[in-house]
């Protein structure tokens, strides 16, 4: 092979390609639980490969030189603090805590996009003409995406983490601005190009600051699950506008494989909560209807652990749909214990997961694959709901939101049209939680009143070991 082909810049161009292939059987892996496993050895072998060649690419024709060193210095250190943090962090964060650590690493990929932006208004490449003004948009396009995404991911890991209150903040007017403020942007981005003023470039960074706040405080509770997998596509768009910036066609790929995945994450999102996806991307969304008062539901029935161990054992099918509870209790060994105690009796047991239960997307089927529940009896929403009203028993371990009929029946709820899991409709529900609050959403649940449905109150995990022990 001709030596001059070896170059650092080939070289390192295969290993992005390998990488950039890596990520792309990471990611078809990570969508089915068989694959998933090495779905994220693909991504970790890609993320390695990826990282020795950028280093690599930065420090080679240099090696020896004292500032070339240096840099290399520096980078290593900052390597080495970086994933001792993140081991540290992804080391101690609970499932639950999930979806606020993924937002804060967002609000991270943001920031870098608006620095490398800065960087290249700064020190700009020589570049005239048409080129000059490609690099102007791209400075311009990739604060602008970076500071929003930084904002926004900052507030959704406030709200999520509880820091700040998860009601949505409503301007007058909040839709208006929000659209105003993408003209103000297309304008300005014109301007930039034809004259590349940093003022204009402080003036973006600004308003996509304020636009990414808005945009994420006006979201209220039972929407924050689009509002997450919505700034991972962004962070994906950000990563994309600083290769661009930084001519590295790996953060591209990755970047646009990030985006793309995440908008139609987003979109399977819109659709299980009945959003409009358009909307969505316009910002223009968020809880506009009227919250209702405390309104008498009526009475709730409660039962014991022995009594619901009675109920089980006379039932002929059995659906259980968890949720935040579940995790919170760590409740999901005991419930695959039972779910095996119950099947031994020749009871058809299956488990209902909706879209959006617990914290973050597929949340219950990791909780599930964790305590080995058989995959081929974990459903779908759409899967089961038609069968519900044929089953003796549902059990609602630390569901709420996702299972409250006034999301069907109720046209003034805060959470109407979003499509629940139809437990009323079985003969018997249980519902395992420890007191009669709300869910996440913050709305009443008039399940609980039911006829047919039964409250066990306490911990989810010591009432399901207490049924274990009735049996
Ligand atoms: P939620 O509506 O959040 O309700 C969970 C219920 O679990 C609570 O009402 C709570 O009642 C109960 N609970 C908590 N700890 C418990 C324990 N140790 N033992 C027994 N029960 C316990 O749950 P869901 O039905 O899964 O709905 C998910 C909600 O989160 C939706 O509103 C969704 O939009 C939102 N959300 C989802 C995601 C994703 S992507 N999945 C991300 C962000 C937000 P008590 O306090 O009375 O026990």
């Amino acid at each position: 092979m001709p030596e001059n082909l070896l170059t650092p810049e080939s070289i390192a161009g295969a290993a992005y390609i390998v990488a950039a292939l890596l990520f792309i059987l990471s990611l078809a892996g990570l969508s089915k639980h068989e694959s998933a496993r090495s779905g994220v050895t693909y991504g970790i072998i890609g993320m390695a490969i990826a990282l020795a060649a950028t280093i690599w690419l930065t420090f080679a024709g240099g090696w020896g030189e004292p500032s070339v060193m240096v840099g290399l210095v520096l980078l290593i250190v900052a390597v080495i603090i970086g994933a001792a943090i993140g081991l540290w962090r992804a080391r101690i964060v609970k499932m639950t805590g999930m979806p606020e650590l993924i937002a804060l690493l967002h609000s991270f990929v943001g920031l870098a996009a608006v620095i490398v932006g800065w960087n290249g208004a700064l020190d700009p490449p020589a570049l005239e003409g048409p080129l000059a003004d490609i690099h102007h948009a791209e400075v311009f396009i990739g604060v602008f995406i970076g500071a929003v995404t930084f904002t926004g991911s900052v507030v959704a890991f406030l709200k999520l983490s509880a820091r700040m209150k998860s009601a949505p903040l409503v301007l007058p007017g909040k839709n208006v601005l929000n659209l105003g403020a993408l003209v103000v942007f297309v304008g300005l981005t014109v301007w930039y190009v034809m004259d590349s003023q940093l003022w204009l470039l402080i003036v973006v960074t600004a308003l996509a600051l304020a636009l990414g706040w808005h945009l994420v405080a006006s979201i209220g509770g039972g929407d924050m699950p689009v509002v997450v997998s919505m700034l991972n596509s962004y962070s994906g768009w950000a990563a994309a506008a600083a290769g661009f910036l930084l001519n590295n066609d790996l953060l591209i790929v990755t970047g646009a494989l990030v985006g793309s995945s995440g908008a139609y994450l987003s979109y399977i999102m819109c659709k299980a909560m009945n959003r409009s996806f358009i909307s969505v991307i316009a910002g223009g969304f968020g809880i506009e209807a009227p919250r209702k008062g405390d309104e008498d539901l009526g009475e709730h029935h409660e039962i014991q652990a022995q009594d619901a161990a009675e109920l089980l054992k006379n039932a002929s099918s059995v659906v259980i749909t968890p949720g935040y509870g579940m995790a919170v209790a760590q409740a999901q060994y005991p419930v695959a214990e039972l779910t095996q105690k119950l099947r031994e009796r020749g009871i058809d047991v299956r488990f209902g997961i909706h879209p959006v239960a617990g914290r973050l997307p597929g949340h219950m089927n990791v909780l599930l694959a964790e305590a080995k529940v058989p995959y081929d009896i974990v459903e779908e929403m759409d899967e089961i709901n038609d069968d519900l009203a044929e089953t003796s028993v549902v059990l609602v371990i630390g569901a709420n939101d996702t299972v409250n009929p006034a999301a069907a029946e109720d046209p003034g709820s805060p959470i109407a049209g979003m499509p629940v899991l139809r437990v009323w409709e079985a003969d018997n529900v249980i519902v395992f939680k420890r007191s009669m609050a709300s869910g996440y959403a913050g709305v009443p649940n008039p399940l609980f009143y039911r006829d047919n449905a039964q409250m066990l109150f306490g911990d989810a995990k010591q009432r399901v070991e207490d049924i274990l022990k009735a049996f």
